[in-house]
């Protein structure tokens, strides 16, 4: 195996050859006599962990710490104290060291804290990177949300998930129709084979044909090689049409082929090919409009909407609000690596009282802003997008008038989601009826 490698700085001779002597059958080992030799040495090599002194001419201990801890992969430091400097040892802790020997240095002791040092380093390092993955790679399958609303949307997608109908999603934008997809695919019998998404509305109608059907070489100019298409990719898992209703009717024809016989050409093909794939498509335009505006097929319509999943804008779902905030906080702070623990009441008014016209992909944004802006480890409204602050306010300026209109507009919202009802309209508030009643007179809001 590879030997770990100790950077050790001091400006005693002594000590450096004692130290590396003692360290060398162990670990690879550089030595520095003070700190802009130290830097020297981490701008070439790779280094697991470093041994300094504190009190070196030239660049000492502590600002080595510094510069140290502002790199973007700061190694681990164990600091040298001469006899009885306890503060100084402090002080370099409080610096980012992660911990401190003393002179004379005891051999023994000083091997058990660099072994803990560096197991420490890959525990870390092996955190961040589980993080990364689980962050980066895999799809999210978390869908965050108590509503009843939200409830209905994911069992019918657990639901239908196990069978092979063709689902259509319909909802406005950032309501979560591509988490869904997702959901779906992933608890599918298929959940192993390709899952492949097209937007409908990002080609030009030639284009959009090619991509999903493929094309034979020579079919039209520009067409230099035969090109599977996404139906034949998706073969043997699922197929996503979003903006299904931006879909051509040229091309609507094919499709409602497929979901026929489950069978096309390629452009500029005569084979017939088959293929065994699920679909399932989105719009965040009402389908069914379309149909009688006539730009989408009505038996197209009916065949793609054997299973139909509306997922409900936010603001008509207001009870997933504090979930939503709450796991998206989580999200960003890890993310990000900020040690923030909750947001502040008047914050969370603020959000309330908005009405999400981007949904809960607006919300998320909004929150990894605010993750980003916050100073302290609280989210207070400082740390709200502006244009959330003023558009939510309503253009109120004083900080009471501003809670005030917050209120009212939440209650309104609400009376508004529950069509008046106020046992609902209070619980989902999360206030007494009676006060309910209260605010509706102290409002003077007409029920
Ligand atoms: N209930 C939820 N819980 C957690 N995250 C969610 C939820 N709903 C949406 N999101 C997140 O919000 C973002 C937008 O969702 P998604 O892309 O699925 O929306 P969409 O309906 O496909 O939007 P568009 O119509 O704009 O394509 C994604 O990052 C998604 O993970
Ligand atoms: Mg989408």
């Amino acid at each position: 195996m590879e030997k770990n490698r100790v950077l050790i700085v001091d400006d005693d001779n002594m000590t450096l050859q004692t130290l590396s002597m003692a360290l060398e059958d162990d670990y690879e080992t550089f030595t520095a006599t003070n700190g802009l030799n130290a830097l020297k040495v981490l701008a070439k090599e790779d280094v697991d962990v470093i041994l300094s002194d504190l009190d070196m001419p030239g660049l000492n201990g502590i600002e080595l710490l510094t510069r140290i801890n502002e790199m973007e992969y700061p190694v681990p430091v164990i600091v040298i104290t001469g006899q009885g400097t306890i503060e100084t040892a402090v002080e370099a802790m409080k610096q980012g060291a992660c911990d401190y020997v003393s002179k004379p240095v005891n051999l023994d002791r000083l091997a058990l804290l660099i072994e803990k040092t560096l197991e420490n380093k890959r525990l870390k390092e092996e955190n961040k990177l589980l993080k990364q993955q689980i962050l980066e790679h895999g799809p999210q399958l978390d869908i965050i949300g108590q509503s009843e609303a939200l409830h209905k949307c994911k069992e019918l997608a657990l639901q239908v998930a196990s069978t092979k109908a063709t689902v259509l999603i319909e909802g406005e934008s950032g309501t979560g129709k591509e988490l869904i997809t997702n959901i779906i695919h992933y608890n599918s019998p298929v959940a192993h084979g390709p899952i492949v998404k097209v937007n409908c509305s990002a080609f030009s109608e030639g284009v959009l044909e090619s991509e999903l059907f493929g094309h034979e070489k020579g079919s039209f100019t520009g067409a230099v090689a035969t090109k599977k298409g996404r139906f034949e990719l998706a073969n043997g898992g699922t197929l996503f049409l979003d903006e299904v209703g931006e879909m051509p009717m040229s091309i609507q024809v094919k499709l409602l082929r497929f979901l026929q016989e489950k069978t096309f050409e390629r452009v500029g093909g005569t084979k017939t090919m088959k293929v065994d794939v699920r679909i399932i498509s989105a719009t965040n335009k009402n389908l069914g409009e379309l149909v009688s505006e006539g730009t989408f097929r009505d038996d197209l319509f009916y065949r793609l909407r054997v299973v139909k999943i509306e997922i409900p804008p936010l603001r008509e779902r207001k009870e997933d609000l504090d979930d939503l905030v709450t796991g998206f906080i989580d999200k960003f702070t890890q993310l990000h690596g900020k040690p923030i623990e909750r947001i502040d009441d008047e914050a969370l008014a603020l959000i309330r009282g908005y009405n999400w016209p981007g949904n809960v992909r607006e919300l998320m944004n909004c929150i990894e802003s605010a993750v980003v802006m916050a100073r302290e480890d609280v989210i207070t409204v400082e740390d709200i997008p502006e244009y959330l602050a003023y558009k939510s306010a309503g253009g109120v300026d004083s900080k009471e008038g501003l809670l005030h209109e917050l209120e009212r507009k939440a209650i309104v919202d609400t009376l508004n989601s529950t069509r008046g009802e106020k046992v609902k309209a209070a619980k989902i508030l999360g206030i007494g009826l009676r006060t309910l009643y209260r605010k509706i007179e102290k409002y003077e809001l007409e029920v």
